[in-house]
């Protein structure tokens, strides 16, 4: 593993997920990495845009070209032209003796990644629309073109059509990127793998911390799956990082707001739609039981919760033989 920041550092053995989601994503990633067709990944904020750039560029015969990726949000709008694309030695004033090599040329022979398209001001989105057509760079201050042969991979958590619907974004630049798209499902989209995942955050974290393996007692392990995860992955990563610290406590509260159970006591975690494929006792039962599991004996803050009188709730627990105990 490298530091070089030109360097492609994740594969797809580090994309980790079990769910259909994952394997499906995984699978086109394969597929596509050597097209040179241009990318467009979207996805929320911390679900792993740049660790599937990256996957795809070590996966193609790219791999040991250059991987640069630029951050389009970060760049003043008035550097962009000459970070994207170089300019030549006295081009303008206070430019470098030389001149300098973009980012395009830079990636040469290999990827480049475009993270935060969305952020791209959009009088600098046609300078890109015609590297994208034409396949060549021209410095600023030179009007001699070169060829270049660079793999784009943009990135972006905005949805960029509605960006182009309001105007934000142009519509052609948009349609020349999303020539394979690509998206980054949520975590709560695939609580199937929030488990794997845990596992393969404590392993790391122990590992950098030198801390022993945390054990994570059910109540904790119950809002991790519950939780909304609007970070998603780095989140639960970071919250994994805590947890490892305080061996296994925590000083981060998951506030898990909903009255959806992703958590099955008997089964562990199941998917949200065979959950509700059952009779309505038995949905009964699981609300009872997983409350139980949340709230332990407190039979006001069950009752409460399922929203029925205590007397209602001993009723249901001696039909159905459940007890606090
Ligand atoms: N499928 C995955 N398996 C394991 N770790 C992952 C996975 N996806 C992402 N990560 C981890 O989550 C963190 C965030 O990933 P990444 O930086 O790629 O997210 P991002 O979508 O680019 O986020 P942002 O929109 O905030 O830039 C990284 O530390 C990475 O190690
Ligand atoms: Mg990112």
């Amino acid at each position: 593993m490298s530091n070089s920041i030109y360097t492609a550092r994740y594969t797809f053995k580090d994309i980790i997920g079990k769910s259909n989601a994952i394997k499906k994503l995984i699978k086109r990633g394969k597929e596509i990495a050597n097209s040179p067709s241009t990318i467009l990944i979207q996805g929320e904020s911390g679900t792993g845009k740049e660790v599937l750039a990256q996957a795809i560029h070590n996966y193609s015969h790219r791999k040991n070209y250059p991987f640069i990726a630029v951050n389009c949000g970060a760049i003043p709008s008035n550097l962009i032209e000459s970070e994207l694309f170089g300019y030549e030695e006295g081009a303008f004033t206070g430019g470098k003796r030389g001149g300098h090599v973009g980012k395009f040329q830079v990636a040469n022979g290999g990827t480049i990644f475009l993270d935060e398209i969305g952020d791209m001001p959009l009088d600098m989105q046609v300078g890109l629309l015609r590297v994208l057509q034409e396949g060549y760079i021209t410095r600023i201050g030179s009007n001699v073109p070169t060829a270049i042969s660079v793999r784009v991979i943009a990135a972006t958590n905005k949805d960029l059509k509605e960006e182009v619907s309001k105007n934000r974004f142009r519509e052609d630049l948009y349609y020349r990127l999303n020539v394979i798209p690509m998206r980054i499902p949520t975590l709560r989209e695939r609580r199937e793998d929030i488990k794997i995942l845990i596992k393969h955050f404590i392993k790391i974290k122990a590992n950098k911390l030198d801390k022993p393996i945390p054990k994570i007692e059910e109540k904790m392990y119950y809002d991790i799956i519950n939780y909304e995860w609007p970070g998603n992955i780095r989140e639960l990563e970071n919250y994994i990082e805590n947890i490892v610290n305080f061996n296994g406590e925590s000083t981060i509260e998951l506030k898990v707001e909903n009255n959806q159970y992703h958590y099955d006591i008997e089964k562990n975690i199941v998917k949200e739609d065979e959950m509700y494929v059952c009779s309505l006792e038995q949905l009964e039962i699981k609300a009872i039981l997983a409350c139980k599991h949340k709230y332990g004996k407190n039979v006001s803050k069950i009752s409460r919760k399922l929203g029925i009188s205590r007397n209602t709730l001993y009723n249901k627990m001696k039909k159905y033989s459940i007890s606090l105990e």
